[in-house]
């Protein structure tokens, strides 16, 4: 999911070396890696799909963290977030709130566990007065202390790892989850140097390394780079929110091991002008996303569109594609019948036997390919003998400005192995073969 994010008016150094273009990419084999497994997570209720909506519907990212000390290992099941970068379980007795800053049970944040302990493990370091602050795009938001701990995952193990233990926090859990790994740049951390959370300024901010930052610091892997395949979960595991097995692997030190295709391309990473939040390659630029730009997008009704997007990010904790206003409603009504918006949730739908129309793009001058089943996503199990709806995967991500941000998410990376290099300031992108 994305993040608000503060800007001091300074410049900085320049962080990433950027772009170098192999034209023959041979990525190694994974040194680590970790299925995915969880819950695709579609709302039960109608009128809870607009909160599903806004990003909290990605669920389908779900690795282990282990939290291991000598007093016994704590396991959570967290969201891989490629479009944040800071990692947090609840801790123990959290306060809960609604979007709106009301309390509300603590069991109504829907996560998987209680939470996080901090007394019971020997291994955890207090960060003292250090606060985490964070509202995501989704209107979701948290708070509190944070500290140092040794993170594994899949076997990669970092020691004396920042993260954060909020205990006031605002959270549209199914009940599977307990909190996010974030994975994108440390300039997108939200920690600050306050003891009162609220008084978290761009000022205060204490930008820290997240978990793969610090694996390679730690020398921990011999390439930097960590590699995430999503499988397409079938549209009954999604109709009946029900736990999928196999919803893919999360790999570091290379690409992850799923057959591909020899479609693949490297583009650079673009950071931001430290101004102005619109996408910059000067040096001194801000890394925060993992934003590329999409030469073009092809679909039927293509044709007259200006279909060259600057400024969109991979992320795998968004479930939909977020284009801008005219391509998604163009893209829309290429659907038979035409995808229309529901007032009740704020989104595309269609009925969920639409017929839908291909979709591809074009990424550093190859064209990789949605398949039409990422395009639905049901609103929730059938009601009576009312038609099955579904969202369908393209949505309204709004105006074409620079200073917009688009989003491609699961429904695209459901089609390629996306291999992320932070390090050498490039993604590669490999089209999976058709499964
Ligand atoms: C890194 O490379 C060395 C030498 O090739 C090898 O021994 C080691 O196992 C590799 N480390 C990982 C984590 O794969
Ligand atoms: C999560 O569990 C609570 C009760 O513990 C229940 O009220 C709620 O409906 C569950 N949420 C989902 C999405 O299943
Ligand atoms: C970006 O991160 C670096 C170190 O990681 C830090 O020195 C700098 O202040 C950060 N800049 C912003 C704008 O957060
Ligand atoms: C936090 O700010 C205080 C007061 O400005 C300063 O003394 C302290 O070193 C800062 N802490 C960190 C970790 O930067
Ligand atoms: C986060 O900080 C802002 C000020 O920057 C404050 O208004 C907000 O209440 C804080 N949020 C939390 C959850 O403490
Ligand atoms: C890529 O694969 C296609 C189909 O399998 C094949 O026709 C084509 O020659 C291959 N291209 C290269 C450069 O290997
Ligand atoms: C694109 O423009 C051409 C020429 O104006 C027109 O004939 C065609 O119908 C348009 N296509 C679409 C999909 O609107
Ligand atoms: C994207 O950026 C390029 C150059 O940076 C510019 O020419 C183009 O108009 C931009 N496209 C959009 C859709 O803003
Ligand atoms: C759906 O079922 C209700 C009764 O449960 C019935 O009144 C209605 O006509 C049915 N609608 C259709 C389209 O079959
Ligand atoms: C889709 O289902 C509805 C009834 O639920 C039916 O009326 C319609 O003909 C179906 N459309 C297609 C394309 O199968």
């Amino acid at each position: 999911m994305g993040v608000h994010w503060v800007l001091p008016g300074l410049l900085l150094l320049a962080t990433t070396a950027r772009s170098e273009f192999t034209f023959n990419i041979v990525l190694p084999p994974a040194e680590f890696s970790v299925p995915f497994t969880g819950k695709t997570s579609v709302r039960k209720h109608k009128k809870d799909a607009l909160a599903a909506l806004r990003g909290v519907h990605s669920r389908a990212v779900q690795p282990n963290l282990d939290s291991t000390g000598s007093d016994g290992e704590y396991s959570f099941n967290l969201i891989v977030d490629t479009g944040s970068s800071d990692t947090w379980v609840p801790q123990i007795g959290f306060m809960c709130f609604d979007l709106d800053r009301n309390p509300i049970p603590e069991a109504d944040c829907g996560f998987g566990s209680r939470g996080f302990d901090i007394s019971a493990s020997k291994t955890f370091k207090p960060f003292p007065n250090i606060n985490l602050n964070i509202t995501y795009n989704s209107g979701e938001f948290l708070s509190g202390p944070a500290g140092f701990d040794t993170i594994s995952v899949g076997g990669l193990s970092v020691t004396a790892q920042e993260f954060s233990v909020p205990n006031h926090i605002a959270w549209l859990g199914v009940n599977v989850t307990d909190g996010i790994m974030g994975s994108a740049f440390p300039n997108l951390t939200s920690v600050f140097n306050t003891s009162d959370p609220t008084k978290a300024s761009a000022a205060n901010r204490l930008a820290y390394d997240p978990f793969f930052f610090s694996a390679v610091k730690q020398k921990k892997l011999n390439n930097t780079m960590f590699s995430v395949a999503l499988n397409r979960p079938s549209l009954d595991q999604d109709e009946l929110n029900v736990i999928a097995p196999d919803l893919g692997i999360l790999a570091f030190g290379g690409i992850a091991a799923v057959p591909v295709t020899n479609t693949t391309v490297s583009v650079p990473i673009e950071g931001y002008s430290a101004r102005g939040g619109v996408t910059s390659t000067a040096p001194g630029a801000l890394s925060l996303f993992y934003t590329i730009d999409v030469e073009s997008l092809t679909f039927p009704g293509s044709e007259n569109l200006t279909v060259s997007l600057n400024n969109t990010f991979i992320d795998t904790g968004t479930t939909f594609n977020y284009l801008p206003t005219d391509i998604a409603a163009a893209y829309n009504a290429a659907f038979d019948p035409p995808g229309v918006i529901d007032p009740d949730v704020g989104a595309f739908v269609v009925p969920c036997n639409a017929t839908v129309p291909e979709f591809s793009l074009s990424i550093g001058g190859k064209t990789f390919t949605i398949d039409t089943r990422d395009q639905l996503f049901p609103l929730g199990p059938p009601v009576g003998n009312e038609t099955l709806m579904c969202y369908t995967g393209t949505q309204d991500g709004g105006p074409a400005v620079a200073t917009q941000q688009f989003i491609l998410g699961t429904v695209f990376l459901h089609n390629v192995v996306a291999t992320f290099d932070p390090f050498a300031g490039h993604l590669t992108f490999t089209q999976r073969e058709k499964y």
